[in-house]
């Protein structure tokens, strides 16, 4: 049992394996969060303190008690109109024009297994692994009903929160502002970790100290976005890599977020994650419903590194799904980088006959296959195969793909419509546009709405006929914009964003039902929408379209704070790198793009002999560690933003396999000796490395370090596997 309920003092507490989280009814009805954090036991309903405080008002029920107010009070969902002038979780706007919304319990479940979301992504688990709690709340004056759901994945130590908003009344209302989660903390002074970045650069931490003020991140884009990643981390201000108390929350919903943090004038700390209230007035019918996404919350004393792998976890096993979920996932060749607009059939049959010699599994056509695209300014939204280019059909080319013993996987992008397009010609209502003005065009190209069934289900069909045309065993899903004139012709105005993201997921769900043994990676100009909504439907995802390997070891450093491996794309690529000019030894680009899902990004006609061996050497190596590397454990062993090298390493879950990663980003003229602690091994245990049949103790790789072997030359790397004796 994780969650009870103590009915006489109307407590509820959620207990996971280290962490627990409690809330209580109070005697006005209101539901007061008491405390989240390491294990406790009994109530801590002691922490609450009442006092007269000026200028926080008091609830009407609360009579001559000016002690009592909402404005100080550490709340499980608050709202705006109740005397709370903090940010709040939910503002309602009635239709008389007020924005008030005063919730009280009403009644509650508790139930075995995780609850679902009606058409969003959402942690599942095994009616064994969790149980659900959902309190029901009303606002008795407009009808407003409001589902808390918590999810107790007990051994993992997680809990998920997410909310139903529901027209229980009989005139309409609009929701302004909706989150699925909100922490209030009574005191301590906290840092906000979170990650921002932009195209070809996501993910770089951030930490600075909650203030008295409202920080917040989020995004606006119609997607997740590379500029803000919806995941933070509220951390106590000694923590470190493993050690010290940190709380994270994920957002796993790929479209508009907000997340607000914010000390108020008594020192107290306020978290609210959920929808972002721009570009979103949600109107509710009576019987109508909204359901917000999920927050996943994690808890730890030990650390950022036990955080992420607690999250790396949940991701792995709970929200990722599909055939490909633990599979070995496919070492694949992407035209990319190889070749852009400029390929034909022969041309693809090359990358894959030299894929094959290569040992790579799979060749990838990616863009410029389909209507008339050899550049990108036309054809999105044609997708039918342009046979002229290829030089036959794409039957044809699949099969002799096949012939080489290579899979074959291809590239979309469905939400998108060029100008210069048939269906854009056929049908250009089917944007996204505000009537009476002319659209921003981003890469030239416009949305399609995708809140229309209609719309969906004529590229849905398109899509289906291609794939149906051989087997293609991979789809790359990308999205290249952000979304801007956010305006439906068909869609109630205020809904479309939130809606267009349910139209998303729903195409989604059609195709993965549809094509359950295709693996599809997700991708948005690399990592513009690397979230928790998307690995529901894509196991991995393309993690930055910068694929150079100094810069990928940062990005992908920022990335690892809550997602595992298992959902990175990397691939190594040509040197001078595209992105950025530089050139980085092929050993690196390989042990680099091995924090991934691995593949290559490149034309193999044009690597030397000599190269060629190495590549092959490359995936012999991969593919010996591929199961390690995707399930096993991973541990950051430095921060490449502040130390001139990057080390990490991945342990088994038993710890008698270990893969310890370095790359150097600096090299100096007579360099000290840079020596790293490992961690995540047994210390008693004896560990062999295997390419030099040095033995040590755990102990010794843990507490005494190893001096990093690194040769000369700019971005060395090395990767040293360790295995348990006996
Ligand atoms: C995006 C992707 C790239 C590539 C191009 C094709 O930028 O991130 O990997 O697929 O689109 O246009």
């Amino acid at each position: 049992m994780a969650i009870y309920y103590d009915q006489e003092n109307r407590i509820f507490t959620l207990h996971t394996k280290h962490t627990t989280y409690q809330m209580k009814v109070d005697k006005y009805g209101f539901l007061l969060h008491l405390y989240y954090g390491g294990k406790i036991q009994g109530n801590a309903d002691y922490l609450l303190t009442f006092r007269d405080r000026g200028f926080s008002g008091n609830p009407h029920d609360a009579g001559p008690d000016r002690t009592y107010s909402l404005d100080a009070l550490p709340q499980e969902y608050p709202c705006m109109g109740t005397g709370d002038y903090r940010n709040t979780a939910l503002v309602i706007r009635n239709e008389d024009g007020s924005e008030c919304c005063d919730l009280r319990y009403v009644s509650h479940e508790i139930r075995a297994g995780k609850y679902g979301l009606k058409g969003l992504p959402a942690v599942y688990a095994g009616e064994q692994e969790a149980q659900t709690l959902e309190i029901l709340l009303q606002d008795s004056v407009s009808g407003a009903q409001v589902q808390l759901l918590y999810g107790v994945l007990e051994g993992e130590d997680i809990i998920t929160r997410s909310t139903v908003i529901r027209n229980g009344g009989e005139a309409g209302f609009t929701v302004e502002k909706a989150a699925s989660a909100c922490l209030d903390f009574l005191y301590g002074e906290y840092d906000l970790i979170s990650f921002y970045g932009r195209h070809a650069m996501e993910r770089n931490l951030q930490r600075t100290g909650i203030a008295h003020a409202t920080q917040a991140v989020g995004s606006r884009r119609g997607a997740s976005s590379h500029q803000y990643n919806p995941a933070v981390i509220l951390a106590d201000r000694e923590i470190a890599e493993d050690h010290g108390s940190c709380y994270g929350m994920i957002f796993v919903y790929s479209g508009n977020f907000l997340c607000e943090a914010e000390k108020d004038q008594y020192d107290q700390t306020r978290v609210i994650m959920g929808l972002h209230s721009d570009l979103f007035h949600y109107p509710l019918e009576p019987g109508e419903t909204l359901v917000v996404p999920e927050t996943i919350l994690g808890y730890t004393e030990k650390g950022f590194g036990a955080l992420s792998r607690c999250f790396h976890r949940c991701i792995r096993e709970h929200i990722c799904r599909g055939k490909y979920k633990d599979r070995t996932r496919p070492v694949l060749l992407n035209s990319w980088e190889a070749s852009y607009f400029d390929f034909n059939g022969e041309g693809i049959c090359r990358l894959a006959e030299a894929s094959a010699r290569l040992g790579i599994d799979m060749v990838v056509m990616d863009d410029g296959w389909f209507g008339k695209r050899d550049d990108d300014n036309s054809g999105l939204g044609d997708w039918y195969v342009n046979e002229e280019k290829l030089g036959c059909t794409l039957g044809e080319m699949i099969e002799r793909i096949h012939g080489f013993g290579v899979k074959f996987g291809i590239w979309i992008e469905p939400e998108m419509v060029s100008e210069d397009s048939r269906l854009y010609r056929e049908h250009p209502d089917w944007v996204l546009r505000i009537p009476g003005r002319r659209p921003v065009r981003s890469r030239n190209q416009l949305i399609l709405d995708f809140t229309r069934k209609d719309v969906r289900d004529c590229i849905f069909e398109q899509i289906c006929s291609v794939l149906d045309q051989g087997r293609i065993e991979y789809i790359k899903w990308d999205m290249n914009r952000s979304m801007s004139d956010v305006y439906s012709s068909e869609t109630v105005q205020g809904k479309v964003s939130y809606d267009y993201m349910l139209g998303v997921y729903d195409f989604l769900e059609k195709l993965t039902a549809r094509y359950p043994d295709t693996l599809i990676e997700g991708c948005s100009g690399g990592g513009g929408r690397f979230d928790a909504g998307m690995l529901f439907y894509t196991p991995q995802i393309w993690c930055s379209d910068n694929t150079d390997a100094a810069d990928r070891l940062r990005i992908q450093y920022g990335t690892s704070f809550f997602y595992p491996v298992s959902a990175v794309g990397s691939h190594v690529s040509a040197v001078p790198n595209h992105q950025t000019g530089r050139s980085t030894p092929l050993h690196t680009r390989g042990i680099v793009a091995m924090a991934g899902t691995f593949g290559y990004e490149l034309d193999p006609a044009k690597l030397t002999e000599e190269e060629k061996e190495e590549v092959k050497e490359q995936i012999r190596q991969y593919k010996k560690h591929e199961s390690l590397i995707r399930q096993g454990e991973y541990y950051r062993l430095s921060d490449p933003f502040q130390s001139p090298f990057a080390a990490w390493m991945i342990v088994s879950e038993d710890g008698r396999n270990a893969l310890f990663n370095a790359a150097a980003l600096e090299i100096h003229g007579n360099m000290p000796v840079h020596y790293v602690k490992l961690k995540g091994l047994n210390p008693e245990t004896l560990y062999e490395n295997t390419e030099s049949g040095e033995r040590y103790y755990g102990s010794s790789l843990m507490k005494g370090g190893i001096p990093v072997p690194m040769e000369m030359g700019e971005y060395g790397a090395v990767q040293i596997e360790f295995r348990a004796i006996g």
